[in-house]
Formats: structure tokens, C-alpha cells, sequence
């Protein structure tokens, strides 16, 4: 069998590419793009798993939600996975942008292999914003309009993004479906696409090493395999059990059915947007589109420039003393605006109260004398049973029952 692979495949050259040594002193901080390809993956398998069970509309969505985390077998498990795996997905990202920032790895030749990272970042933010809205519960629904409004606030082009996002005038049936077309086809598309080309990148150009390495210890490291895949897999067997860890103990949110109506609610987007969110609370009126478009576009642009503006010489981060100030106001201005973001009064007296299991339930009658706690059976009665031209709907509880 090896033998009629090797003469068909060049099966022996990709294996000695495989084991070809890597820079000296590479860390554990190189692992972080392979966290990363690691934590899509699982992304895209409990995504896969969840769509067995959800249904894109605002009839249903929060329904199947609910049903994914009390009564499919693992259903809690799998979603859990999936929402605190896109939160472990961003930070994992953050600091692998980081990582190269602080060794100089974006700069020539791997100018494009930065570039691409950018896209996936913003791919990133995509299926954090795209996924938010799929619950449809209160905090998705209101996050969702805000989100749209700010998109609608860019010069020229924002009305009309804003109109393709939410497929008419309003939010509702269709946006839900377009916003789970783009979490679970375009954007896996997208990001599998550009994953590819950023690997393909990071494999021609060879790992770029730390900046001080001299041009021998540039072939004189361990190998990518076995040593440094090892030590990946070490890595992601952590992440999946911290990940495991949350799954378990910590209950993933859902509030109450999204109620249009509800205007008194205060939305708050995730809270790797919550900067932006702060951001705008600065800019009033007609300085509005500061904090909507201007500033984060012009940062955006900056962040996919960044190899072209920067042609300094290859040098730890404390010899490049610009480099070192924007980032470390960047990390610290973010830091700090999430923080406010998080903690602003307003922020916090929006906390809606957990919802009972009728709540959750948008189409359930109300029930009237049921105990907290106590288990409640929901029945209906279709007109071929009653022989009447109406469909009952009614409940009993456990002791009813009996
Ligand atoms: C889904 C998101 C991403 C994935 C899956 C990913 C994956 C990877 C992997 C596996 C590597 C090689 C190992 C390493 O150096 O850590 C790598 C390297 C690299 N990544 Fe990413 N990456 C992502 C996002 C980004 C972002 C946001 C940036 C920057 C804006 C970026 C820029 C780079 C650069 C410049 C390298 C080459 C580093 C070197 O040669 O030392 N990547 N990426």
C-alpha cells in the first residue's frame, strides 16, 4: 500500500518538508495560529451538530434553541462548545496578531500572510455578529438593530448595507435567514478559503523565527514534525478541556423571546464589541459617524496596511519604539473601553432577568397555579380530535396527570 502511494504521490518529499527544522527558540507563542485553525474546526463541527436541530425563523429559532439545551442528548454540551469556543476564537486570534506584531513577522516577505490575517479577522468578528442574532432571543434581536443602525450611518454605501443585512426596512424573518446564510455558508467558505491561502503563506515562506535569531539559528530549531505538532496538539487538548470545562458548569445565556415591541430595552452587543459600543457614547450628533465609521475604518485600514506603512528593519518590539507605543495604546485603549463598556450603570441595570420556562416558550398558554419547580406537560389537540375547528393548546401539571 506505502509503496503504490509512493509512486503515485510525492509522499516522501512532503514528509521531508514536514521535518525540515524550524528557527531556534520558537515558543509556545508560535502554537497560537495553529489554536486558532484548531478552534474554527471545532467551530465548524458543533456548528454543524447544532444546525441538525435549529430552525432559521423568528417562529421558531428560540424555540429550537431551547429545545438544543434541555432536551437533545448533549445538545447543552455542544452549544456550550460553540459559544464559548467563538470567545476562546477571538482572544486566540488577538493574541496570535499580537505574537506577530511583537516579533516583526509581518514584515517582508510576508506582507500578504499579514494581509489575509487581517481578513480573517474581520471573518472572525463576522461570525461572532452574524451568530449573535440566530437565538433570537431580546439581547439578539436589539444588538442585531444597533449593529445595523451603526452599519447605516457609513457615507454613501452604509444605507444600503444596512438594507442588504436586514433584507428590507425592518428587522425580521428575512434577516434571521440571511444572517444564517452568512454564519453557515459564507463565512465558513470564506474563512476555510483564506485559511488555506494564509497556510499555504505561512508554509512557503517558512516560520519567520524571532527577530534576533541569526541567519544560522534560522535552520537549526526543531522540526515541525514531530516536536512542534506535538506540541500544538498539547495545546488544543487544553483549550478543548478548558472549553469542556465551561460546556459543563457555566449555563450559556438565553433570554426572552425577541419582543420588537420592546422598546425599553437596552441593547449590548458580545463582549468583544463592546469597545466599538462604548466608542460611540463619545460621539453625539453630527459627530456621530466618528465613532461609527470613521474612527474604526481608519484603524481597520491602518491594521491592513501595517506591513507597507512600517519599513523599519526586523527588531524586537522595545527597539521600535512607535511600534511599541501604538500597539501598547491600541491593546490598552481596547482593554479599557471593554471594561467601561462592560461596567457602565446603563449597562448593567439592562440585565434582564432570567426566563422562566413559559417565557421561553413564546406560543406556550399561560399557566396559571404551577409551582416553581414543577414539572408541566404541554398537549394539543388537533381539530380531527376535537372535531372542533380550533386546535387546543393546554397544559397539566405533573400531579394533574396522575
Ligand atoms: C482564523 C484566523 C487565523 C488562523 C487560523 C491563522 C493561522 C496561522 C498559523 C497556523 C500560522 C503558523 C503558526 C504561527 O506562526 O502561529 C500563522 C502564521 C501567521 N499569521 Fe495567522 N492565523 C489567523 C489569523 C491571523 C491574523 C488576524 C493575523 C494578523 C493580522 C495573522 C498573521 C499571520 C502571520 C504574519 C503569520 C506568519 C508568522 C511567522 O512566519 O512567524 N494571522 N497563522
Amino acid at each position: 500500500m506505502r509503496q503504490f502511494l509512493n509512486e503515485r504521490l510525492p509522499l516522501a518529499e512532503f514528509s521531508a518538508h514536514l521535518r525540515k527544522p524550524l528557527p531556534k527558540h520558537i515558543n509556545l507563542l508560535f502554537s497560537l495560529g495553529s489554536l486558532a485553525t484548531f478552534l474554527l474546526l471545532l467551530q465548524a463541527v458543533t456548528g454543524a451538530f447544532l444546525a441538525l436541530y435549529y430552525s432559521p425563523s423568528p417562529e421558531h429559532a428560540h424555540n429550537a434553541v431551547t429545545y438544543i439545551s434541555e432536551e437533545v442528548p448533549f445538545g447543552a454540551f455542544v452549544r456550550g462548545l460553540h459559544h464559548w469556543g467563538a470567545s476562546a476564537m477571538v482572544i486566540i486570534v488577538f493574541l496570535h496578531l499580537l505574537r506577530v506584531v511583537l516579533y516583526s513577522s509581518y514584515k517582508a516577505p510576508r506582507e500578504l500572510t499579514w494581509v489575509v490575517g487581517v481578513l480573517l479577522l474581520l471573518v472572525v468578528l463576522g461570525f461572532g455578529f452574524t451568530g449573535y442574532l440566530l437565538p433570537w432571543d431580546e439581547k439578539a434581536y436589539w444588538a442585531t438593530v444597533v449593529g445595523v443602525e451603526i452599519a447605516s450611518t457609513a457615507p454613501v454605501l452604509g444605507d444600503f448595507v444596512a438594507k442588504i443585512l436586514r433584507g428590507g426596512a425592518e428587522i425580521g424573518a428575512v434577516t434571521l435567514s440571511r444572517f444564517y446564510a452568512l454564519h453557515t455558508i459564507w463565512l465558513p467558505w470564506i474563512a476555510f478559503g483564506l485559511v488555506g491561502v494564509h497556510l499555504f503563506l505561512v508554509r512557503y515562506y517558512g516560520s519567520s523565527g524571532k527577530p534576533q535569531n541569526t541567519p544560522e539559528e534560522m535552520k537549526t530549531g526543531k522540526p515541525f514534525y514531530p516536536d512542534q505538532v506535538f506540541e500544538d496538539v498539547v495545546g488544543m487538548l487544553i483549550i478543548f478541556a478548558i472549553l469542556a470545562s465551561l460546556a459543563l458548569f457555566v449555563s450559556v445565556p438565553l433570554e426572552d423571546v425577541a419582543d420588537p415591541t420592546n422598546a425599553d430595552y437596552d441593547p449590548r452587543p458580545e463582549w468583544y464589541f463592546l469597545f466599538l459600543f462604548q466608542l460611540l457614547k463619545y460621539f453625539q450628533g453630527p459627530f456621530e459617524v466618528l465613532g461609527t465609521f470613521v474612527i474604526p475604518t481608519v484603524g481597520m485600514l491602518l491594521l491592513l496596511f501595517l506591513p507597507f506603512l512600517d519599513r523599519s528593519e526586523r527588531a524586537v518590539l522595545w527597539k521600535r519604539p512607535i511600534a511599541l507605543t501604538v500597539t501598547s495604546v491600541s491593546v490598552i485603549g481596547i482593554a479599557t473601553l471593554t471594561i467601561l463598556g462592560a461596567s457602565s450603570p446603563k449597562l448593567e441595570t439592562q440585565e434582564t432577568p432570567q426566563p422562566t420556562e413559559q417565557s421561553q416558550t413564546p406560543t406556550a398558554p399561560e399557566t396559571e397555579g404551577v409551582e416553581e419547580g414543577e414539572e408541566v406537560f404541554d398537549f394539543q389537540l388537533t381539530e380531527e380530535e376535537t372535531g372542533e375547528e380550533e386546535v387546543f393548546d393546554f397544559q397539566l401539571t405533573e400531579e394533574e396527570l396522575e
